[in-house]
Parts: structure tokens; sequence; C-alpha cells
């Protein structure tokens, strides 16, 4: 087997990581039972947007030529997640039009009421590294890139000064949790839900 390579991504994969993206989410659908992807969903718009909204780091694990998994990362600092690039305004007004940047600064403002992993303000800001998805595909597992992926994540966490990193996993992914496990991580919060009948 070709050894794994892991190299940050950029537009040119989009339609690899759109792939896989599609892949680990619809994957993730078996542990749990309460969401439904829309038949209509857009992987690769919403792939595009990660890759250029300049908040998240993707690395991508490739065999030989093919993309086989990806990892992808967020730094917190503040209230929010941090921009690691800085596309200009202009850039954005083109890419998207005023519509859909008008609806950007909204959301921002409004992901600023509540943020997911800030504690109230009385707690020490602790500068906290996110991994919001990670993903190998099937026939490849098993072969060390799914820790190759995480190690070289914890190094880029700790060359931009991160003191604490999270991640969720699906209680019902059992592989997953031992996998995190494995890594050094253990759960310290339980997310708890209640489906209502109407
Ligand atoms: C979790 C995942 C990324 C692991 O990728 P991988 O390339 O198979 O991982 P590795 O080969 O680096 O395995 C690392 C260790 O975890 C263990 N491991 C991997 N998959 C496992 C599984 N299904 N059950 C138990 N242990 C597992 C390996 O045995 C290995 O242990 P070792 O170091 O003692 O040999 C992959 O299975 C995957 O994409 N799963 C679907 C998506 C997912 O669940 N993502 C993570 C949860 S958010």
């Amino acid at each position: 087997m070709p050894e794994t390579k892991i190299r940050p991504a950029t537009l040119d994969d989009l339609p690899a990581l759109s792939g896989l993206f599609e892949l680990l989410m619809r994957g993730q659908m078996a542990y749990d039972r309460l969401a439904e992807i829309f038949p209509e969903a857009d992987f690769e718009k919403l792939v595009r947007g990660f890759l250029s909204a300049g908040n998240n780091k993707i690395l991508l694990a490739l065999r030989g030529e093919s993309a086989i998994g990806f990892i992808r990362l967020n730094i917190y600092s503040g209230t929010g997640i941090k921009r690691l690039q800085s596309p200009s305004r202009n850039t954005l007004l083109e890419r998207l039009g005023p519509r859909r940047v008008a609806r950007k600064i909204l959301g921002s403002l409004l992901a600023r009421l509540e943020p997911p992993l800030a504690p109230p303000s009385i707690f020490k800001p602790q500068r906290t590294g996110y991994i919001a998805d990670l993903f190998v595909e099937e026939q490849n597992r098993k072969a060390g890139a799914g820790s190759e992926l995480v190690r070289q994540a914890l190094n880029w966490f700790g060359e931009n000064q991160i003191e604490l990193v999270y991640l969720q996993v699906l209680s019902e992914n059992r592989a997953g949790v031992e996998f995190w496990q494995k890594q050094g991580f253990s759960g310290y919060r339980m997310l708890m839900r209640k489906k209502l009948p109407g």
C-alpha cells in the first residue's frame, strides 16, 4: 500500500473533498436516527464555503494521487471562530454577492450571542482548538491514515499556541469513541436530548 501523505486542501480539491464529506455525513446518519439530510443537499457548495471562509483549516490525506481522508479544524478565540486568512471585503462581495454577505454578517453576529464553546466571562479564556470533522474512506481504514491526520492536526494546533482541543463524536459511534480514546481524548460532558411528540 502506498504511504499516506498529508497536505492542506485547496479549492482544487473541491470535487474530491466534497465526495469524502458526503460519505462522512451519510455514514454518520447510522449513529443519529433523528437527523435527516435534505434530498437536494449540495455538499460541494457547503465544502466550498469551508474552503473559502478563511476560518477552517483542512488537511487532506492522499494515497498515491487519491484523496482518501481529511480532517477539518477551527481555532476559537474570544467569542467565535478565529479567522485564519482574511478574504478582503471585495473578494467576499464578488464571490457571494451583497445579499449573502449581509446574511453572513448577520449570522456571525448571531453566533456571537451564544458561542458554542465559550464559557461565561468569569472563566479564564483558554486558547481552544476544535476538530470539526475527521474521515477516512472505508477501504483505506486501519492503516494509520486517521491517526496521521490527527497527529498533524495536533502539531498545527501546537504551532498556533492552542492549549486545549475539543471534538464531538456521536455516542452511538463506538468505533469513533474508541479511536479518539486511543488518540488520548476523553469525554467530559454529555449532550442530552429528548424528542417531543409535536
Ligand atoms: C475514525 C477513523 C477516522 C479512523 O481512521 P483510520 O485510518 O482507520 O485510523 P487508524 O488506522 O489511524 O487507527 C488508529 C487506531 O484506532 C484504531 N481504530 C481505528 N478504527 C477502529 C475501529 N473501527 N474500532 C476500534 N478501533 C479502531 C486502530 O486499530 C488503531 O489502533 P492502534 O494504533 O492500536 O493500531 C475512520 O474509521 C473513519 O473515518 N470513521 C468514520 C467517520 C468517523 O467516525 N469519524 C470520527 C468520529 S467524529
